[in-house]
């Protein structure tokens, strides 16, 4: 569900005209709706109704402060995985008590800023993570709250690229050897054991993954119990998937109801940490045709915007609906062509072979579903300067980033 619509041939960010938005900012930008994020967030919250819970924004699928300022005031936590993430949800005004921090190449520094802040807890990684913030805990008289993210074995059916929860991934601490490293860093002075994480992968849209590394984990918790190590929280991750295309991922309804039986009835606090289906849909990313072109193999769409912008495709082949801004009554004004960007790499397209409406040099489209990894992996890739971020209230326009100017591009740079 999004609040990007036709009206009269002309697509719309809820009430405001796209070609209005391009006038005022220029091309190319990213575009977000608030009330399309807002209402991802509702849903999620409302479907979670009963269960204690947190819901842990994934900030690293989009962390524009606007973005995450709207998640915070909304009641949302955050999941962080750098000092750079855990700033941006201080900043916006997220409780430190709401903070889960991930990730599997922690600093030292980082460590220390987490227990600076007093987070809920880190998700630890390694035995080497936990020996490092034991000690560091130990020097700032400070205590950790830990889980241990655990990797339950179970494929997630997504690209390979952004699977997690297998034996050969990097990620976590395999569910075979849990129990000796929960035993471990139960007996350390400095850390106090409070809860088990996974993470499984991203852009999942079937739920059995969900419900069997589920079960994985919480026979772990039994035995954790057993062994008179005591749980609180319980950190299912992220990963729900959103459709680009035609898939058809569950409904947070169902996806609740999947795994509600599970953990109903127990006094502990569920934390999820969705990142994509909040923002994902809730953003896309407006850009201008430069050259139509045809060689003798192909039609080549050559837009504003590039592989620096919105690097899903390149790197995973990922497909984002792509539609003019201005649409056509005659549906046979037709074309099949590549969209691609202006960088010198043949990997730097946003569509192959797609069927579109004859766009013209000049005129606007829109790749959609862009919210979520899409500005938050850009870079300035042959020294193309960042690109604006807006948001849409209703028929308010607010920049929340503004473009980035050559002097600042090079700011950090001297010779
Ligand atoms: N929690 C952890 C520990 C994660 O590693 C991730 C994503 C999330 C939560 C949020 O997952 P989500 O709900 O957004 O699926 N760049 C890739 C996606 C990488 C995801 C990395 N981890 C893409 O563009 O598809």
């Amino acid at each position: 569900m999004d609040l990007f619509n036709y009206k009269n041939e002309t697509l719309f960010c809820e009430e405001l005209p796209i070609p209005e938005i391009a006038e005022k900012i220029g091309t190319p930008f990213y575009l977000y709706s608030k009330n399309t994020l807002l209402r991802h967030y509702r849903k999620l919250d409302e479907s979670l109704a009963g269960i204690d819970h947190i819901i842990c924004y994934a900030i690293k699928a989009n962390p524009s402060l606007g973005i995450c300022k709207l998640l915070a005031d909304a009641g949302a936590g955050a999941d962080v995985v750098s000092g750079g993430e855990l700033r941006r949800a201080l900043q916006v005004g997220i409780p430190p008590e709401k903070i889960v921090f991930n990730g599997n190449g922690k600093t030292a520094e980082e460590l220390r800023a987490g227990l600076d802040a007093d987070i809920l807890m880190f998700n630890v990684d390694s035995e080497s993570e936990l020996l490092l913030l034991e000690k560091i805990a130990g020097e700032m008289g400070r205590r950790a709250r830990v889980s241990l993210r655990v990797n339950p074995d179970i494929d997630p059916q997504t690209h390979p690229y952004i699977s997690t929860g297998l034996k050969k991934n990097k990620f976590g601490v395999s569910i075979d050897n849990a129990l000796e490293l929960y035993k471990e860093a139960a007996m350390m002075p400095n850390i106090d054991v409070v809860g088990i994480h996974k993470h499984i992968g991203s852009q999942i849209t079937k739920l059995s993954p969900f419900v069997d590394s589920m079960e994985r984990i919480l026979a772990l918790r039994d035995e954790l119990d057993r062994s008179g190590i005591d749980i609180g929280y319980i950190d299912m991750g992220g990963g729900i998937g959103i459709t680009y295309d035609d898939e058809h991922p569950p409904t947070f309804e169902e996806y609740v109801n999947a795994v509600r039986p599970l953990i109903g009835g127990s006094d502990r606090t569920l934390i999820i940490e969705p990142g994509r289906v909040l923002i994902g849909n809730a953003g896309i990313l407006v850009t201008k045709v430069l050259h139509v072109k045809k060689t003798p193999e192909k039609n080549f769409i050559v837009v504003d915007a590039a592989m620096n912008d919105l690097i899903r495709p390149s790197i995973y082949n990922a497909y984002h609906r792509i539609i003019p801004v201005k649409s056509r009554s005659e549906q046979n004004d037709v074309i099949t062509a590549d969209v691609v960007g202006g960088i010198c790499e043949s990997t730097d397209f946003f569509a192959k072979g797609r069927e579109l409406p004859a766009v013209k040099p000049g005129e606007l489209i829109a790749i959609m579903s862009a919210g979520a990894y899409g500005s938050a992996m850009s870079s300035n890739y042959n020294s193309r300067p960042l690109i604006a971020e807006a948001l849409v209230d209703g028929a308010e326009l607010k920049t929340i980033r503004r473009r980035q100017s050559y002097e600042e591009m090079v700011s950090l740079e001297s010779f």
